[in-house]
């Protein structure tokens, strides 16, 4: 597996872990009533979740197993730099609907993912394709 599939997926395994902890300490909140600040805790957990771990486990795997030229997946460097935006995406939304900073970091959150994901299938449109078997 390469490097940046690793990254894509041990950043993706960390997400579901805080995720599913936040969704459990909402679930429990929901049950016993014992802080509702807890409902804070929502938005992160979707964004979390949604981005954090689905998307991400997603680009991961992709890049690892989607058609190569000969055995190489091309200039890597672009995907560092998406996995960095993706990162940084994240948590500029999450400071920004938990945290109740400013909603412009929200934006620059979305802008940078979605930078993050352009950049991510402009590098791996060329290896969609069939493997000429
Ligand atoms: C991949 C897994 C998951 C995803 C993508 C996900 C996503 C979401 C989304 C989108 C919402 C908002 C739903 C709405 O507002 O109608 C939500 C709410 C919630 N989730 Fe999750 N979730 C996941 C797993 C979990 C797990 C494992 C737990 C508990 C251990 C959990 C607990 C909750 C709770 C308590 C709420 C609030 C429900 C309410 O409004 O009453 N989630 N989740």
């Amino acid at each position: 597996m390469p490097r940046q599939s690793v990254w894509f997926i041990r950043l993706a395994l960390s997400y579901l872990f805080l995720g599913f902890t936040f969704g459990a300490l909402m679930l429990s909140n929901k049950g016993l009533a014992y802080a509702p600040w807890l409902w804070r805790l929502l938005p992160a957990h979707i964004e979390i979740l949604l981005v954090g771990w689905t998307a991400q486990l997603a680009m991961g795997v992709i890049f690892w197993i989607a058609p190569r030229f000969q055995s190489s997946r091309g200039d890597v460097r672009p995907i560092w730099g998406a996995l960095l935006l993706l990162n940084a995406g994240i948590w500029a939304v999450i400071a920004g609907v938990v945290v109740d900073l400013q909603g412009w970091n929200v934006v620059i959150g979305r802008l940078a993912q979605m930078a993050a994901m352009a950049i991510f299938a402009w590098h791996t449109w060329p290896r969609i394709k069939p493997t000429g078997k």
